[in-house]
């Protein structure tokens, strides 16, 4: 069976763009592939987080990613750094990697300039890990949002090499995207995303995130409810787009260019329907928080079978690379 590998980052709380951008697919594609999806804390540190915070965020990322529907009886869920082999893997790949190719990566530019005191190593070679993530499971298709085409198409060249160097090897990653693979924020400008604080979060209760639609952006040129309003370019209406039905859609669509329904209705309704998606996620969330044993099984078993599968890897990529000397 094909297989497809994923990384979340344990950073904050998932929100709508995890979910609607990755997480939906990884749900889909278990179905199709061997899975393995993986907490990323060996790429969180490029951020220093706090060591309680990150042991935290490791666990609600795990919990989130089981209550959106990840099935650990059909997929690998595991923490990156209970595999040894990630890191191993990056430092070969590291040596295929020219500078050139790094400096070239807009992501690095971004969190340079969101953490100034601490551009690290880390945050320069933070690809190279993602691809080895990739590699290490022999991945052919990585769901990702596209805030990752980049990061993909660097992994892509960088295995190309090691075929290249050291003989075929790895195939050459695909990027699946989701329905929605550039969620914006609540802020109708920048995507989604824990760092700019516009985010709907995954666990929120209805009242929380209603308060927060409140404030949100919607059509530009639409101050009053009595102005005729623009559906195509509010963002408030393209999330209507992945939670609510065609009908009540159109009804909405109708109302804002006629001026017939406001912006705090039409954001009301929003919350309705994302409560029928988060409430039975947060209800999962909430017992798995209660039973935190079974999270470190399915973390255990998880780790188990993903060090089996880095192991064989490993084994290959030392006798092609010459890393075996007996
Ligand atoms: P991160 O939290 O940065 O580790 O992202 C985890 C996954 O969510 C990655 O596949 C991202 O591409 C995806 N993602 C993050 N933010 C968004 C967004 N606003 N829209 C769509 N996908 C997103
Ligand atoms: N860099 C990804 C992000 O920030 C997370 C990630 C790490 C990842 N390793 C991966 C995604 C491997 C896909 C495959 O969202």
């Amino acid at each position: 069976m094909a297989r497809t590998m994923s990384g979340i980052q344990p950073t904050g709380n998932l929100h709508l763009g995890n979910y609607l951008g990755a997480l939906v697919n990884f749900v889909e594609l278990q179905r199709q592939y061997e899975s393995f999806f993986c907490v990323v804390d060996l790429h969180a540190l490029t951020q220093r987080p706090d060591p309680a915070l990150l042991r935290r965020n490791v666990r609600e990322v795990a919990i989130g990613m089981l209550a959106s529907g990840v099935d650990p009886e059909r997929a690998t869920l595991f923490v990156q750094s209970d595999v040894p082999q990630h890191a191993e893997l990056g430092w070969v790949l590291t040596c295929l990697t020219p500078l050139g190719d790094l400096n070239r990566m807009t992501q690095f530019k971004d969190k340079s300039a969101q953490q100034p005191e601490n551009i690290n190593a880390g945050l320069f070679t933070y690809p190279i890990l993602q691809t080895a993530d990739i590699a290490l499971y022999r991945a052919e298709v990585v769901p990702v949002g596209d805030d990752q085409d980049q990061h993909l198409e660097l992994a892509r060249e960088t295995l190309r090499r090691f075929n290249f160097v050291y003989g075929d090897t790895f195939p050459e990653p695909k990027t699946v995207r989701s329905k929605a693979p550039r969620v914006i924020g609540l802020d109708g400008e920048a995507k989604m995303s824990k760092s700019k604080g516009n985010e709907i979060g995954l666990f929120e209760t209805a009242d929380e995130t209603l308060q927060k639609l409140r404030g949100a952006k919607t059509d530009p040129a639409r101050l009053r409810k009595s102005d005729l309003g623009h559906p195509e370019v509010c963002n408030i209406f393209a999330l209507h787009g992945f939670f609510t039905g065609d009908q009540q859609r159109e009804e909405i669509a109708a109302g804002c260019r006629s001026a017939q329904l406001g912006c705090v209705d039409c954001k009301k309704m929003l919350a309705q329907n994302l409560e029928l998606v988060k409430g039975p996620i947060r209800e999962r969330a909430a017992a798995l928080r209660e039973a935190p044993g079974k999270l470190d099984e399915i973390l255990a078993a998880g780790a188990e079978k993903a060090r089996t599968a880095a192991a064989a890897t490993m084994e290959l990529v030392r006798e092609r690379t010459g890393l075996r000397h007996r």
